[in-house]
């Protein structure tokens, strides 16, 4: 009997399947040098806690292919762990009901107290934390190499508008290539961000982009922003046309070109080149825009998972929101926390002025989320924005034509 006992005990032992390995699947559109480098960290974290990374990139910057990837997994009823995402997106998905509720883990470990309300306006949707922010990035930066400068004749950044294209078109003089862009309407659109708070100022960056008023879509200050932008068209080189935006900072990296406006992700690219800011490269805001900041925030939303995967999913939630994590990946990706009880004793000289720039923005209210990068309207209006300011850069409509486009596509 006993014999029989033992023998039934040990066919249990084996008969009890071995625990499978917790992972998760991430949707993400950071393949380039700089983006990978600073998501291994992540990876890394998690896979301490033995929790393994099914990694699902889907290239683009700006992330509009990822989102249409996203679209094709949720339609099918078999969304990610969790997805890269911005702005109104995730406000858009949550509205659909398919993102998970995070508030146990945000309550446990206080997210409400350290992540800035501009943030959580798009992190919380009816009270419920359903994503986490893991940095925040903004769009009016200028990066610049430093020899090239000099190379040129340019001893000091531009302060002003008319010094930035006067620059321009003396870098152009000594053989360089002004500035370097891409053209994909997320980064002509990257480009109109800065250029419009230059032009009109925060206030009219509100009115036009984040209150949609007709009046300032379609008004004299817009008509002179899309000027502005036909004065940059002619400091950038003729094959531009579909570059990638990391293949852009390479030629001020290399010394073919001397700026390049983007946001600071482009910094990551930088720094994985070996570059170190204020000796051979430069960073400083859109003329004309300092003291204000268009940001955006990178945020990993949680979708609703099968109970077998919601232990991982919460682990990743919270290695996200680790303010040691947040260091260290902000260091690498170009961007700042998105806590705000993260020192910047880690951080370069860029990195501690975009801290500094968005503290201070924060409380000035001179913050305001990036048109470019979800964070001012819907992606459907977002679309048809860079429809009219791709179009506008490229030379087939003109501005008086444009100031009114965009304004009718405000009501898309
Ligand atoms: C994201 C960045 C990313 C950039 C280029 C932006 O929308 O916020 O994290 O590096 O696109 O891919």
């Amino acid at each position: 009997m006993k014999k029989k006992l033992i023998g039934l005990a040990i066919t249990a032992a084996f008969a009890v399947p071995a625990m499978a390995q917790q992972s998760v699947e991430v949707l993400h559109w950071w393949t380039s040098g700089g983006e990978a480098a600073a998501l291994g960290v992540l990876k890394g974290n998690l896979e301490k806690q033995g929790i393994k990374w099914n990694d699902m990139p889907v290239a683009g910057g700006g992330g509009e292919q990822a989102m249409t990837a996203v679209r094709a997994r949720v339609t099918a009823g078999n969304p990610p762990t969790a997805v890269q995402m911005l702005g109104f997106d995730i406000q858009d998905w949550a509205k659909q009901g398919v993102l998970a509720d995070l508030n146990d883990v945000a309550a446990k470990e206080g997210w409400d107290k350290t992540v800035p309300a501009a943030l959580q306006r798009f992190s919380k949707f009816n009270g419920k934390w359903v994503s986490a922010p893991v940095n925040v990035h903004s769009t009016n930066w200028v990066w610049a190499n430093k020899e090239v400068l000099a190379k040129a004749g340019i001893t000091s950044d531009p302060k002003t508008w008319d010094e930035f294209i006067a620059d321009g078109e003396k870098l152009q003089k000594a053989g360089f290539i002004a500035l370097a862009h891409g053209g994909q309407p997320w980064q002509d659109a990257t480009i109109f961000d800065g250029v419009v708070i230059s032009t009109g100022g925060v206030d009219f960056y509100r009115k036009a982009f984040i209150d949609l008023d007709p009046k300032s879509l379609n008004s004299p200050t817009m008509l002179k922003a899309f000027d502005r932008m036909s004065q940059l068209r002619k400091l950038v080189d003729k094959d531009f046309s579909g570059r990638d935006w990391n293949v852009a900072a390479g030629m001020v990296i290399s010394g073919k070109a001397g700026f390049q406006i983007m946001g600071d992700w482009a910094k990551g690219e930088f720094i994985g080149a070996k570059k170190v800011p204020g000796k051979d490269f430069s960073c400083f805001r859109v003329p004309g825009t300092q003291g204000v900041v268009s940001f955006n925030s990178d945020q990993f939303a949680m979708f609703k998972v099968g109970a077998d995967k919601v232990a991982a999913q919460t682990k990743l939630a919270s290695a996200i929101m680790d303010p040691g994590f947040q260091s260290a990946f902000n260091v690498v990706k170009g961007s700042v926390p998105a806590r705000t009880d993260v020192s910047d004793k880690d951080f370069d000289d860029c990195g501690k002025k975009g801290m500094k720039d968005f503290a201070e923005a924060n409380t000035k209210n001179t913050l305001v989320g990036s048109m470019a990068h979800g964070h001012a309207v819907p992606a459907s209006i977002k679309n048809a924005f860079y429809d009219v300011i791709t179009r506008h850069f490229n030379g087939q409509i003109d501005s008086k034509k444009a100031v009114v486009e965009l304004a009718a596509a405000a009501k898309s």
